[in-house]
């Protein structure tokens, strides 16, 4: 029991986020066009430690001269074990215009990795006097990541997202698949001579889950490596909005409207929220703290599942 009230995440969409290479500047238009939420322009692991230098230049030139409309705008920097992570953020900083939203950081393992550039980004704001705050997209991709989440989750106010990332996650954990997200071979219950497949990143998700909510941050699924395979990317998709997460990486353009589709209340679903918000004031004015719709039980509860639903529908509404 806590009498903390739960603090409620950034208000923005985050169904979609659309990633792609900053060494590849010939896509940056078409993810402009997309109809993702977020746009993640990387220099991280899609690019290659030739291309680095290049594609932070093409990165800082893009944010600066195309119309990203109404997306939240983020770059991937790279990690604290690189050589190239200071530099990335300081030229960054220094030389892209106020349509930078966010940095994502990949990798994070502990709360100081958070505060290392956190104190280098505010350093550079000041110098540069940069009048918005560029707010931090958090990856957890390892084992020290998942066992510190809750400490990386409340580690900087400028912390607006936490993703799970698959691939890398799996690598440190020394789990035996080289698939990036979705359901894996090996990962069965075995019962009446048949086999049931069950979800290996479960326990990991449902701990961003937690420490994202715990803290006001929106927790996000990261990227799924095999983008030929829609149902895989739907079914992932739905499991992790079941969960609690608010959104999913697309790596390819053909994901996009899935996830979007998946984190977008359907028109039933929110009429639904709005007769359970009616039926729950109606009980209220009888004095009733639960009552009966569609012949199950609502309570005060029912009002706090269904104002999730009625909140996002208005955001979307207003995007
Ligand atoms: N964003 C926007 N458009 C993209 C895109 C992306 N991430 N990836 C591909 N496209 C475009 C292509 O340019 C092509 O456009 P066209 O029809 O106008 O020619 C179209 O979508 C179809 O692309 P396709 O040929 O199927 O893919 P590809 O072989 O060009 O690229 C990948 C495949 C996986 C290499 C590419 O999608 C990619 O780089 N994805 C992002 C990787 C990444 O950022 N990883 C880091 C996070 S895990
Ligand atoms: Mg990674």
């Amino acid at each position: 029991m806590s009498f903390q009230i739960q603090p409620t995440p950034v208000a923005r969409l985050n169904r979609c986020q659309l990633f792609g290479p900053g060494s590849r500047p010939q896509i940056f238009e078409k993810m402009a066009n997309s109809t993702a939420d977020v746009i993640n322009l990387d220099l991280e692991d899609s690019v290659s430690p030739g291309d680095k230098e290049k594609a932070r230049l093409n990165v800082i030139q893009a944010i600066n001269d195309i119309d990203w409309k109404n997306k939240t705008v983020s770059v991937r920097i790279n990690s604290l074990d690189t050589p190239y992570w200071y530099r990335d953020t300081i030229d960054l900083l220094e030389n892209c215009s106020e349509r930078l939203d966010n940095l994502t950081i990949p990798k994070v393992g502990c709360a100081a990795d958070v505060y290392a550039v956190d104190s280098l980004v505010s350093a550079v704001e000041k110098a540069a006097a940069r009048s918005k705050k560029v707010g931090f997209e958090i990856i957890i991709e390892s084992a020290a990541g998942i066992t510190n989440v809750n400490d990386i989750a409340r580690s900087s106010s400028r912390i607006e997202s936490m993703a799970l990332g698959a691939a890398d996650f799996a690598a440190s954990m020394g789990m035996a698949t080289t698939g990036i997200g979705g359901t894996q071979e090996g990962y069965y219950m075995y019962h009446g001579g048949q086999k049931y497949w069950s979800n290996p990143w479960h326990w990991a998700q449902a701990s961003l889950v937690a420490a994202c909510r715990t803290n006001g941050v929106l927790p996000v699924d990261g990227p799924y490596g095999d983008f030929s395979d829609r149902d895989g990317f739907f079914a992932e998709a739905k499991r992790a909005a079941t969960l609690g997460m608010v959104g999913k990486w697309a790596i390819h353009p053909n994901q996009v409207e899935l996830a979007n589709e998946v984190f977008t209340p359907t028109p039933s679903a929110i009429n639904e929220a709005k007769e359970i918000l009616n039926a729950m004031n109606e009980a209220a004015e009888n004095g009733d703290g639960a009552t009966v719709y569609k012949g199950r039980m609502i309570d005060i509860a029912s009002i706090k599942q269904a104002e999730i639903l009625v909140k996002l529908a208005n955001l979307i509404e207003s995007n």
